[in-house]
């Protein structure tokens, strides 16, 4: 494996994907957590960082235990450190690097710069500059304004470099990368989906033996990724179960439990509409709703899982960007959130949690389930919320609003998948305002219903932006709402970026 060092980069993940799709597996630690080497670890990738080497309190690693031992990449900060902890000068960049630039001269002998070309397009972003390197450093590629684009070490497979080869405007960045793990690090890029299904299976059924595991299923992709690779280990010893809470879209609940009772698994559907309701009568506040659903979801989960005799295991479909958030470069104190989809489900069930998926991104996830073979309906799907609908009515949530906006939203992700535009868009859903307006229909004035429509475009949900969508498509679907729907006479779009605004409206 590759060894990433996180100084709190935002590009730290990034990395990261770039390197599993080059079939090398890789796991981030954070600097002040950095292991000691083993022979597994086939080389060491340092990230950028916000700071800067001057600052007192800059994220500091001792790299002696590795140097020499096992090829180094630092990147931007990872390459700024090195230079200057053995004496180079490390100063602000006199124009500002921020952006595109081109490798005007490259030593292309070297190994980490096999088939890059002259001209090449690198992305530079940093506010510090390496000014000058120290004894046995070697410049191997310089730009127009930046002498010291990429470095090594004399006689060393140590390298620094100031543009991120992880970002796509580094156009031959992934040659770099893999310059570097396949030429330098002479890692076999053997790490692929089916290889990391069929070593979790085996490691699955070894952990779980003859235990009993319980499940809940969502509908979406991680938790139905995560119970393929369980079934697949320990077949009826997992036992999954998924809850109707009124809060899914429409014919939801009946589609996906086939699909699921067609993939084999032993899934038990719990009809609890009904109480999700009372819950969550005559609450407004976006909070106290989430609050409410949650615990429901935690009562009735944990009644069903009691009529399982002797279960020991919970699993969950927890994945890697749960599990590592960015670094703190304050220190170790904010920093791995432990994150659980159903928070305080285990501590209540005193029961060992199983995350099969813990070390995979969300593309790698769904590429995983392609190897397991499950049907492309669930792995292409759009995220949805675990409170569901219920965020999407602004304000108190009754049965009757569920049936308008589960209307709204079939009607707009249908057209989405007839237009062949539901693949390109990340999520997309409706939301049910809490306003009335006046409208017209035949002779008769109206008083009825507000609903937006929100599409976005995103890789994570952390940023995002609204999709374009055809004003042809926008008009097709506001007129079919407002025809079919009893109780909604108008539709606006919403075209707010994420940040400042959320993807959901609560
Ligand atoms: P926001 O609204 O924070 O959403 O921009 C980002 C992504 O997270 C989803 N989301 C949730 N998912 N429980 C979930 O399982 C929640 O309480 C929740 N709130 C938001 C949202 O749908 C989007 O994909």
């Amino acid at each position: 494996q590759i060894l990433i060092l996180d100084f709190g980069s935002q590009y730290t993940q990034l990395i990261a994907r770039r390197v599993r799709e080059l079939n090398v597996y890789c796991e981030i630690q954070p600097f002040y957590d950095a292991p000691e080497l083993t022979p597994d670890i086939k080389g060491i990738i340092l990230s950028g960082s916000p700071c800067s080497v001057r600052d007192a309190e800059c994220p500091q690693v001792d790299l002696s235990k590795y140097r020499g031992k096992v090829p180094i990449l630092g990147v931007c900060y990872g390459a700024q450190y090195m230079a200057f902890k053995n004496g180079g000068h490390v100063l602000p960049s006199e124009i500002r690097e921020y952006g595109r630039a081109k490798l005007s001269s490259i030593d292309s002998k070297n190994a980490l710069l096999k088939n890059i070309t002259i001209g090449s397009q690198v992305w530079m972003s940093h506010g510090d500059t390496i000014k000058s390197l120290p004894e046995k450093f070697k410049i191997i590629a310089s730009t127009p304004t930046v002498e010291v684009a990429a470095f090594q070490i004399e006689d060393e497979p140590t390298y620094g470099i100031q543009f991120h080869p992880e970002v796509t405007h580094s156009l031959e960045g992934k040659q770099l990368l893999e310059n570097f793990l396949v030429e330098i690090c002479h890692c076999a890029q053997d790490w692929t989906p089916d290889v990391f299904a069929d070593v979790t299976i085996a490691e699955l059924k070894e952990q779980l033996g003859n235990d009993k595991v319980v499940l809940g299923l969502s509908g979406g992709v991680d938790s139905s990724v995560a119970a393929m690779l369980i079934h697949h280990a320990i077949g009826t010893n997992l036992y999954c179960i998924f809850v109707d809470n009124g809060l899914l879209r429409k014919n939801e609940y009946e589609e996906v439990l086939a699909s699921y009772k067609n993939m084999g698994l032993n899934v038990k559907g719990v009809d609890a509409k009904q109480q999700f309701y009372s819950a969550l009568a005559g609450l407004s506040d976006p909070e106290e709703k989430r609050k409410a659903i949650g615990r429901t979801f935690i009562e009735i989960f944990d009644q069903e899982a009691k009529t399982i005799q002797n279960v020991k295991w919970l699993a969950q479909g927890t994945i890697y960007p749960d599990i590592i958030e960015s670094v703190s470069v304050k220190g170790p104190s904010a920093t791995i959130k432990s994150h659980h989809n159903v928070g305080g489900l285990p501590a209540k069930m005193n029961l060992k949690v199983v995350e099969p998926l813990k070390t995979l991104f969300k593309d790698g996830v769904r590429l995983v389930g392609k190897a397991l073979e499950i049907d492309q309906k669930i792995l292409g799907r759009h995220p949805f919320p675990g409170p569901g609908l219920a965020i999407r009515i602004l304000g108190d949530v009754t049965p009757e609003k569920v049936r308008v906006i589960q209307e709204v939203d079939y009607i707009f992700i249908n057209h989405l998948k007839i237009t062949g535009l539901y693949d390109g868009v990340w999520q997309a859903g409706a939301i049910l305002l809490p306003v009335q307006s006046v409208g017209v229909m035949g002779d008769e004035r109206t008083y009825e219903s507000v609903v937006a429509l929100r599409a976005v475009a995103s890789v994570d949900g952390m940023t995002a932006d609204w999709v374009h969508l055809p004003y042809d498509f926008l008009s097709d679907v506001s007129n079919e709402i407002i025809n079919k729907v009893k109780g909604v006479n108008r539709v606006v779009y919403d075209i707010s970026s994420k940040p400042p605004a959320t993807i959901e409206w609560e």
